[in-house]
């Protein structure tokens, strides 16, 4: 893949992809993440002399309409606070773009144009045509085939990997291309079927998986354990059993907990209680891992050599169900391991226990960063490599 930073950029237009599909709530912005991640690549094309272009999604608005819930303009606003000089957003950009040479713009929601979610080679074509170099960013948003994020790719009279996306892609073949041992991976979620892909990739590349949620339940049923009320997917447990006897095929191991944590009601004030597994009764509600477990997780994770986390191990949203999560959150910042975490609600646990700065790598990628991880192609480096 042609990277940005090799490029000639001066003097050039460049229209940059980035993923700027913040969390927006009453016009504020409640997660800064992608904006600060996206800076980077912004201040090096505008010190390299470009002409700067921002192109973005928000949310999934109705193409063809404008509305101001899904306007970029909160995100304009802030990307001129933190670049520290005016950013103006412009709403019709498609057929033609006004910058001052050496300035910088960003473009309204490229998903209120027709054509952009079908990936329309005429609006691919006119994406283009705005631009000499096209550069795609935008790596959380590098699993849909859409027109800003592929099919301008196929037209730009130079398209390249945008530094944040290379940052990306090269952080997550470190971890699990050519990892250091262990590799260990973290894979917590409410559901085995939703992550299924994923648990059947992993499972074929770690040393050892943890699972965690309602994953984990559907584990601990698999054993023939009781899980109460908890969540779980009793029609996934030889499912289940067929991931547990692959990875020991592979001498891979996948630990069960044999201490969890449960409540009477999902509720932030239920009272806790540590049983070991086999004591669940069937009201009980399993809301995180016990205090043995979370111990025997953490040092595994203090041995391992890479660690790959996705999702929460607990309810870790109510303080009493946290504790797992925090444990492994805090093993993961201790440990000497090269370490990348991705998705939303394993970035919010990072920012509970204050570790964003001992994680080796957070991804910006929710969806993109799973696919990646269920050994899919995300469509936008595969156009990219096309073009060489
Ligand atoms: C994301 O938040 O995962 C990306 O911005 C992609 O958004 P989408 O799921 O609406 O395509």
């Amino acid at each position: 893949i042609l990277r940005m930073t090799d490029l000639d950029l001066s003097g050039q237009r460049v229209l940059i992809r980035q993923d700027l599909n913040v969390p927006i709530d009453d016009g504020r912005i409640t997660s800064e993440q992608r904006i600060t991640a996206s800076l980077p690549t912004l201040r090096l094309a505008l010190e390299r002399g470009a002409t700067v272009m921002v192109m973005s999604h928000l949310g999934r608005p109705k193409e063809g309409e404008w509305s101001e819930e899904n306007s970029l303009a909160p995100v304009a606003r802030r990307l001129g606070e933190l670049l520290g000089r005016e950013v103006p957003l412009v709403r019709d950009w498609v057929d033609g773009v006004e910058v001052e040479p050496g300035g910088i713009v960003l473009l309204e929601n490229c998903r209120m144009n027709p054509g952009e979610g079908k990936d329309s080679e005429e609006l691919a074509k006119k994406y283009a045509a705005l631009c000499d170099v096209f550069v795609m960013d935008a790596f959380g948003t590098a699993h849909r085939a859409q027109a800003s994020t592929h099919g301008v790719i196929r037209f730009a009279k130079q398209a390249a990997g945008g530094p944040l996306l290379m940052a990306e892609l090269d952080a997550l073949a470190k971890a699990l291309d050519n990892p250091a041992r262990p590799l260990l991976a973290i894979v917590a979620g409410s559901k085995v079927s939703t992550k299924l892909e994923l648990l059947s990739n992993l499972v074929g590349k770690v040393d050892q998986l943890i699972v965690g949620g309602g994953i984990a339940n559907t584990f601990i049923a698999a054993q023939g354990l009781p899980v109460g009320k908890s969540l779980h997917e009793p029609d996934l447990l030889d499912t289940a059993r067929q991931i547990m006897a692959d990875a020991k095929a592979r001498g891979a191991d996948i630990p069960v907990p044999t201490d969890v944590v449960v409540a009477a009601q999902f509720h932030p004030d239920a009272e806790a209680t540590v049983k070991p597994v086999a004591e669940v009764a069937d009201e009980d509600l399993i809301l995180d891992i016990g205090p043995d477990t979370a111990a025997r997780y953490a040092a595994m994770i203090a041995e391992a050599g890479t660690v790959v986390w996705n999702g929460p191990v607990g309810v870790f949203e109510f303080d009493a169900f946290g504790k797992g999560t925090e444990t492994l959150a805090r093993a993961i910042a201790a440990s000497s391991a090269f370490s990348i975490a991705g998705g939303g609600d394993t970035l919010a646990a990072v920012d509970k226990y204050g570790i964003a700065g001992d994680v080796s790598y957070i991804s910006t990628g929710g969806g993109a960063f799973l696919e990646f991880l269920e050994g899919k192609t995300l469509p936008a480096v595969a156009a990219l490599d096309a073009r060489g």
